[in-house]
């Protein structure tokens, strides 16, 4: 395994899955964890200790530590602060916009005592509000701090149409776009399984029904209510996708992800962050592309931008 240092600032139920996902990927030679509770960091870097005689990458120091941990590290990955409840699922993830901005206030302080050298992958929410507060109020390299973002939209897209016409995912090829959250869009326009557009894809791949391209969009923003409602949280699939990209910058990989990042003009949009597909690499975001979309997505961008723009405004930022 390359040496290399995690640090995980948050570990509630997504923190917890995010080390859990990272040591079964040998992610990093080292991973320190800060939670305000510190005895329950100190419990989960034990517990997780224990899986490491049986894992494929055993030789991982864990340990619960403070934010001087972070003077060190490759890749931050922050999911700290309270999530969406299932009560609170009928709202949306921006409701949490005022607490949560409060947490990254002190998080982001914090890590800057330390570091601006880490790459930051943000994936406490509202994400798109938090992405874009980090970004541009801490001095921070704006390309070092980038968020989940439509990641986990578009794993979840791949997965349901994958899953629809009985596919490896890994061959479902395209993006979810925009916010993290409700406003977050399907680019039918760039979907295609072996090159084969998504218009076309009922006419090569036999399945019960065809594929219902609304349905099909408006299931992607449902899901993660229907995950809340059943489990109380989501974090197997979020945890998944941060790692997947943390794995993308601790390799150097140049691969491309659908994140969240503070726009400069991309679509004639400033002063908001969502998610476009952008190139990963060891410094964080090397390329932000913006990708030919249909003139109806061009518009849900845009629309998605206002609805962001309106929550950055209304906590003062
Ligand atoms: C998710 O989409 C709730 O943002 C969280 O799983």
């Amino acid at each position: 395994m390359k040496s290399s240092k995690l640090v995980i600032v948050g570990v509630g139920n997504v923190g917890s899955a995010v080390l859990n996902c990272a040591l079964s990927l040998g992610l990093a030679s080292e991973i320190a964890i800060i939670d305000i509770k510190e005895k329950k960091a100190r419990g989960e870097a034990l517990d997780s200790s224990h899986a490491l005689p049986y894992a494929l990458h055993p030789n991982v120091n864990i340990r619960a530590g403070s934010f001087a941990e972070c003077t060190d590290a490759d890749v931050i990955i922050i999911a700290a602060g309270p999530s969406i409840l299932p009560e609170e699922a009928s709202k949306d993830r921006l409701a949490l916009a005022g607490k949560n901005i409060a947490v990254m206030k002190d998080v982001m302080t914090s890590i800057t005592q330390y570091t601006k050298e880490a790459v930051i992958i943000m994936i406490t929410n509202p994400l798109d509000i938090m992405v874009y507060y980090a970004q541009n109020f801490f001095g921070y390299p704006k390309n070092k701090i980038l968020g989940t973002g439509t990641t986990l939209e578009t794993a979840r897209f791949k997965q349901i149409i994958a899953s629809h016409y009985d596919l490896d995912p890994k061959n479902v090829h395209g993006y979810i776009l925009g916010e993290h959250g409700n406003s977050a869009f399907a680019a039918w326009s760039l979907v295609n399984i072996a090159a084969i557009p998504a218009a076309r894809l009922n006419e090569y791949f036999p399945a019960d029904q065809p594929l219902d391209f609304n349905k099909t969009a408006a299931q992607v923003i449902q899901v993660a209510y229907d995950v809340l409602n059943s489990k109380g949280w989501t974090n197997s699939g979020i945890a998944m996708a941060a790692c997947r990209i943390a794995r993308a910058v601790l390799f150097n990989e140049r691969s491309i992800f659908p994140v969240s990042t503070t726009l400069e003009g991309e679509y004639g949009l400033t002063g908001v962050a969502l998610s476009l597909p952008c190139v990963i690499a060891a410094e964080g975001v090397r390329q932000r592309l913006e990708v030919p979309l249909a003139d109806d997505e061009a518009a849900k961008l845009t629309a998605s931008a206002a609805n962001l723009k309106n929550v950055i405004k209304s906590v003062g930022l």
